[in-house]
């Protein structure tokens, strides 16, 4: 049997958890803390003002602690249940004392964010607030580019579709096309979408794109995935499940794939699932999508291209009335768990409720970093380890798991024998200090699929 390594820590200099800790948290805080110090001031309540005081406080006061490697607490929240799965794992952990510069990377990561949504929680006026929605917004704002470039190639599209219905081969070549969106949607580095209409898709200069960026994708099992969906052409019922990531862009290009899937008949469902809270800064929630829709609107954000943008919202709202794009929320996306808890034997947080609405699923897309971190219990894993070893379990529980990752941390897998050293020499020839950390940069990305049947 496969021994499970352990864990990746804050105080490893090779990871990407110790710059993490170290520069990135403490800087989400303190913009936590300018937020909510801006949003103050739009409150008339004197109440509301005195209670953001109280929040500003208490970021601060974390943000200290963090610099100051303070040890970790328990929450203490019966009335919370997903609080108490952080303090059992709490308790749990083998090391007798955890600090914020020297625990385990996701656990203190998913601690981090529950703690700063808790300030929140306890203040009335405060209790929905999220900090990180003008953040998300801006980004959205900024995007314009990318944005009004996929609104045009998608009514394109659509008008081709409908004049003339695609042969297989055409439809293969558009999935490709459509999943490398959404996967380097979830990169910060939007260059990398081709502006390609669906002309463009079969001619050389398409055709290069997006071999320009093949070559970044480290591996690639998106032939099964494609071949999990042509197997259940002639079922009546077809669904394809998100595990989103980010709001805004990736969101849109989620999207994107979704009308794609949903207009040429391949699936009839696709269900969304989104986090509960304000989570890792740019993570969807619910009302994140609906704002997206409501932004798109927005004539002094998106003022060109109206009739491109109009169109794509008009579609994506008659799915989401009709039931066709399903929003769905769970507590279980912002637990400590690692998806190995996707499990009839998780019982006591939820796992098992996930696991068995992932089974209604044709195909589970799972989207961006931390997911794939939790997928593969971001854990140090030999980089050939193949994909179906690191997720431990997942690998017979039945789901057809197709992950869509950019590489913004340590833990990758499914890498061919000899790669991973070749990268991390590449890095170093860069001038990069230390070479495993080209995995932690955005520039690279892996395709990665289980059937569920076994490894
Ligand atoms: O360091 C990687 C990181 O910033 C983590 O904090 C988190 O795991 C992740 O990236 C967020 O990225 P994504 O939105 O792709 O999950
Ligand atoms: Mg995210």
């Amino acid at each position: 049997s496969i021994k499970v390594p352990k864990h990746y820590y804050n105080n490893d200099p090779t990871s990407f958890a110790f710059k993490t800790c170290q520069e990135r948290w403490p800087v989400i805080v303190q913009n936590a803390v300018d937020d909510v110090t801006s949003e103050l001031n739009k409150f008339n309540s004197k109440e509301a003002k005195e209670q953001g005081k109280i929040i500003v406080a208490q970021l601060k006061d974390l943000k200290q602690k963090l610099i100051n490697d303070a040890k970790i607490e328990p929450f203490n929240e019966p009335n919370v249940p997903s609080l108490n799965s952080y303090d059992e794992t709490l308790q749990k952990l083998p090391e007798s004392e955890i600090t914020w510069l020297t625990g385990p990377w996701l656990y203190l990561e998913c601690y981090l964010y529950r703690l700063i949504n808790l300030f929140f929680l306890k203040q009335s006026h405060w209790s929905d607030f999220d900090v990180f929605e003008n953040l998300k917004r801006e980004t959205f704002k900024s995007s314009t580019f990318g944005i009004y470039e996929l609104a045009i190639q998608y009514r394109e599209f659509k008008k081709q579709l409908d004049a003339r219905k695609p042969n297989l081969d055409s439809l293969e070549l558009l999935f490709r096309e459509f999943v490398d969106i959404c996967l380097w949607g979830n990169a910060t580095d939007l260059s990398l979408l081709a502006n390609a209409t669906l002309e463009d898709i079969k001619s050389v200069q398409g055709a290069e794109a997006r071999k320009k960026s093949e070559k970044n994708i480290l591996a690639n099992d998106l032939d099964q995935a494609w071949q999990q969906l042509l197997s259940i052409q002639k079922n009546d019922q077809k669904r394809v499940d998100f595990v989103l990531d980010n709001a805004g862009f990736e969101n849109y290009t989620d999207l994107i794939l979704s009308l794609f899937l949903l207009d040429t008949g391949m699936v009839n469902t696709v269900v969304f699932h989104c986090k509960t809270r304000p989570w890792m800064v740019s993570d969807t929630m619910i009302k994140d999508v609906h704002l997206l829709l409501s932004d798109l609107q927005n004539l002094e954000w998106f003022p060109e291209h109206r009739i491109d943008l109009d169109f794509l919202v008009s579609e994506i709202s008659t799915h989401l009335k009709n039931g066709k794009i399903i929003l769905k929320e769970s507590e279980f996306w912002t637990l400590d768990l690692d998806y190995w808890n996707i499990s009839p034997l998780e019982t006591k947080y939820g796992g098992n409720l996930i696991h068995k609405e992932l089974l209604h699923s044709d195909l589970v897309i799972i989207k961006g970093d931390l997911n794939y971190r939790k997928l593969t219990g971001d854990r140090q894993w030999d980089r050939s380890t193949p994909f179906t070893v690191a997720i431990d379990g997942l690998n017979k529980s039945g789901l057809k798991l197709f992950a869509l990752r950019t590489c913004k941390a340590d833990v990758c897998c499914g890498l061919p024998k000899g790669k991973n050293e070749e990268l991390c020499e590449y890095w170093r020839s860069l001038g990069n200090e230390v070479g495993e950390l080209w995995c932690s940069s955005g520039k690279w990305a892996v395709i990665s699929y289980s059937d569920g049947n076994g490894a």
